[in-house]
């Protein structure tokens, strides 16, 4: 059995040795492997597998927008993310797009805040590309009826509000307003992947309210440090991966990931050895 992940780059994903952790702990006899395809061939590469050659893929950047427009058959939840990151191939032909980020998220919450009640009050989301729609949409779903998008470009948070009930847009410049009692900060912007720095004020957030990075290199990105100068606490973008794969895991190959295996170590070892 066949599955994998593509992204351009993809030698930094740490998800083939995850998922082949899982494999050898649970005995099967399968592999998952990285995929490079070209900029503009990701739609021939994945026409391919169509017949079920390979039983699925994980999707990264940047072709997740792209792996959800070649699906015949979409998710809610990737429908409305508006992207996909698992690709299941059918052996009738069919390929079908689900979007696991969102159990991710939670997932994340879960292990590293798990008295958070994310239901209880205003979420604030910082940005407003593809991680933050993801977010939202998983949000939303739950149930949650307060969520604040702030982003550098008030627009595209405007734009990404009006896809959802519940979901108000901000500018930076109203961005104290928007943190007044939210117990929740999610960063799901690429600010620091480009060097750059986001410097929020949390002082007007809840009591015991929590941050949230989805990024995971550095484990702790100078937002979560911000945050924690300021008491909050904090939940890093490690375990959303994880929460992220396990899902396709078990899509993958009908069964859950073995539990004796210590994900959260052995991504932190790979890591630290990179
Ligand atoms: P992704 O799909 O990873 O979310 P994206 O669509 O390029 O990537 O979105 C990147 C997000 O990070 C955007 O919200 C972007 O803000 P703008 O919409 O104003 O561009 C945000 N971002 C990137 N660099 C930033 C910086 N230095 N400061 C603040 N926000 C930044």
């Amino acid at each position: 059995m066949v599955a994998g992940v593509a992204g351009r780059p993809i030698a930094h994903s740490l998800s083939p040795l995850l998922h082949n952790a899982w494999i050898e702990g649970a005995g099967l006899d399968a592999v998952y492997a990285p995929f490079s395809p070209r900029q503009a061939g990701f739609s021939a590469f994945v026409e391919g597998f169509r017949g079920g050659v390979i039983r699925g893929l994980n999707v990264t950047l940047p072709f997740k927008e792209e792996a959800l427009s070649l699906a015949d058959q979409r998710s809610p939840l990737a429908e409305a993310a508006g992207a996909a990151n698992l690709l299941l191939f059918h052996e009738d032909g069919r390929i079908e797009a689900r979007n696991t980020d969102g159990e991710g998220l939670l997932y994340a919450f879960a292990r590293q805040a798990p008295r958070l009640d994310l239901r209880a009050a205003p979420l604030v989301i910082i940005g407003a590309g593809g991680a933050a729609r993801g977010a939202v949409a998983a949000l939303s779903a739950l149930g949650i009826t307060d969520i604040r998008v702030v982003n550098r470009t008030y627009k595209r948070a405007s734009q990404l509000a009006a896809s959802f009930l519940g979901v108000s847009a901000w500018g930076d410049g109203q961005a104290g307003a928007a943190f007044e009692d939210a117990g929740v900060v999610i960063n799901a912007t690429s600010a620091e992947v480009s060097g750059g720095e986001l410097n929020y004020d949390f002082t007007s957030m809840a009591p015991n309210a929590v941050a949230m990075d989805m990024l995971y290199r550095p484990l702790k990105t100078r937002f979560l440090k911000a945050a924690e100068a300021r008491g909050l606490g904090t939940v890093d973008g490690l375990d959303m991966l994880i929460g992220q794969a396990m899902p396709s895991f078990q899509a993958f190959f009908e069964l859950a990931p073995p539990p004796a295996i210590d994900a959260r170590a052995l991504l932190l070892a790979a890591m630290e050895a990179r």
